[in-house]
């Protein structure tokens, strides 16, 4: 037996989109249900990119999700770019008239999410598997999916695509629409979780000759570091101590002395790759977030650039259901795509100018070298990139 549920949108994923969607949109009273394939604790055992920019701040707050991010996240108006040795700030507020970004750990992000849709009994299904979806260029799209042997259908007006990178919506769009566009950068990011207090208040972004490194934070007691490593490495070849002399040397000697090291409590390795899918919507399927784009994490884009089409989502849905008018909607792919892009402008930029590009003919690292140097003494350069690390307006 097949039991039905009808909703105006169904969401596929769990992940930060689909929440803060789901969220927004039963705010203001359009029905919805969240398909999610793994536990909540799997979900939340995720550890993710930090920096939350100012437009996803605000969306946490008009979500009333606000509360705990406002109260334990650090607004930062600045970082640090070390050249080789010598730390420069770079001072968003200043360039950005005082602009700043939050940094609040996705993880916990992700949690208040749940506790907020739980708290509204909030349709959120977990271990929802073999989602298939269905009819998607037609009036009446529906979802399939099955909770341990019983099945289950949802119809619903708009399909939601909010399943990550992996997930089963991107794959749905038929193949002569769908174009994919893919940069695969030939190392990856070692990351380490630690109990120990952070080297810097702010966070450090690491040229030098041995390749990047970053210095980031979840709290006051809580580290996150990364250093690039070449793709064929593996985890289980950085001990803890290999991972901190690296780290160490990839510093300017006086934060390398200061730097508090500790056991790892979590120790993993990503690959970065700028991805794109285009267009973000087929017949009556959106794909929003990780699902229709992901960029590498050195401009801390990643979530940011799915707030964007949350942003855009919610007040198209909102314009359809309370207002009559679909323009939102019919507009929905090529605006996302007009900002995803500039965020994958800047995450690229970040990352050639900052990295070591072990293949680089000697003309291009000059060109590197010189990036950084006029970065560094240019105010208007760093208008930009203050412009950028904030968040584009919407
Ligand atoms: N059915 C149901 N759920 C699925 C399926 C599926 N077939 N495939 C994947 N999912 C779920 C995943 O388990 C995950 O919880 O979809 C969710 C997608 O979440 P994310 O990958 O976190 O993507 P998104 O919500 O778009 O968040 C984007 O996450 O990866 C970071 O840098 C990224 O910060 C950005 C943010
Ligand atoms: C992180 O804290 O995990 C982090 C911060 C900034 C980045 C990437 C990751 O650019």
């Amino acid at each position: 037996m097949t039991n039905t549920i009808k909703t105006k949108v169904g969401i596929v994923g769990g992940g930060p989109s689909g929440l803060m969607l789901s969220q927004l949109l039963d705010l203001k009273g359009i029905d919805n249900i969240v398909l999610e394939k793994h536990t909540r604790d799997y979900v939340l055992s995720r550890i993710r990119a930090g920096v939350l920019e100012h437009g996803f701040a605000e969306l946490m707050r008009e979500a009333q999700c606000g509360e705990r991010m406002d109260a334990e996240g650090e607004i930062h108006e600045g970082f640090y770019i070390n050249d080789g040795g010598t730390m420069h700030r770079m001072d968003l507020a200043k360039h950005t008239g005082g602009n700043s970004v939050v940094v609040y750990g996705q993880t916990e992000l992700t949690r208040d999410l749940y506790d907020a849709r739980a708290k509204m009994n909030g349709k959120v299904i977990h271990e929802a598997l073999d989602v298939t979806l269905h009819g998607l260029d037609t009036d009446s799209p529906s979802i399939t999916y099955r909770q341990g042997d019983e099945k289950f259908t949802v119809e619903c007006d708009f399909v939601i695509g909010a399943d990550g990178f992996h997930g089963v919506s991107r794959k749905s769009i038929p193949k002569d629409v769908l174009r994919e566009y893919e940069k695969v950068y030939p190392f990856g990011w070692l990351g380490v979780l630690s109990r120990t207090k952070p080297v810097n208040h702010e966070l450090i972004y690491s040229k030098t000759e041995r390749g990047f490194a970053l210095c980031s934070l979840r709290s006051q007691v809580l580290s996150r570091y990364y250093i690039q490593v070449p793709l064929t490495d593996t985890v289980e070849d950085w001990s803890d101590e290999a991972f901190w002399d690296e780290l160490k040397q990839r510093l300017p000697g006086e934060v390398a002395a200061r730097l508090e090291t500790g056991p790892s409590i979590e120790k993993s390795i990503a690959p970065l790759r700028s991805f794109v899918a285009e267009p973000m919507r087929y017949g009556n399927l959106f794909l929003a977030g990780d699902a229709a784009h992901i960029v590498p994490p050195t401009g801390a884009r990643g979530l940011n650039s799915a707030a964007s089409d949350i942003y855009y989502l919610y007040h198209a849905m909102m314009d359809h259901y309370l207002e009559g008018d679909s323009s939102g909607l019919d507009q929905y792919s090529a605006k996302a795509l007009a900002r995803v892009w500039k965020a994958q402008r800047f995450s690229w930029w970040m990352t050639t100018m900052l990295h070591k590009f072990p293949d680089h003919p000697e003309y291009d690292q000059r060109l590197q070298d010189i990036e950084l140097a006029y970065l560094l003494s240019s105010e208007a350069a760093q208008d930009s990139l203050a412009e950028n690390y904030v968040g584009l307006p919407f």
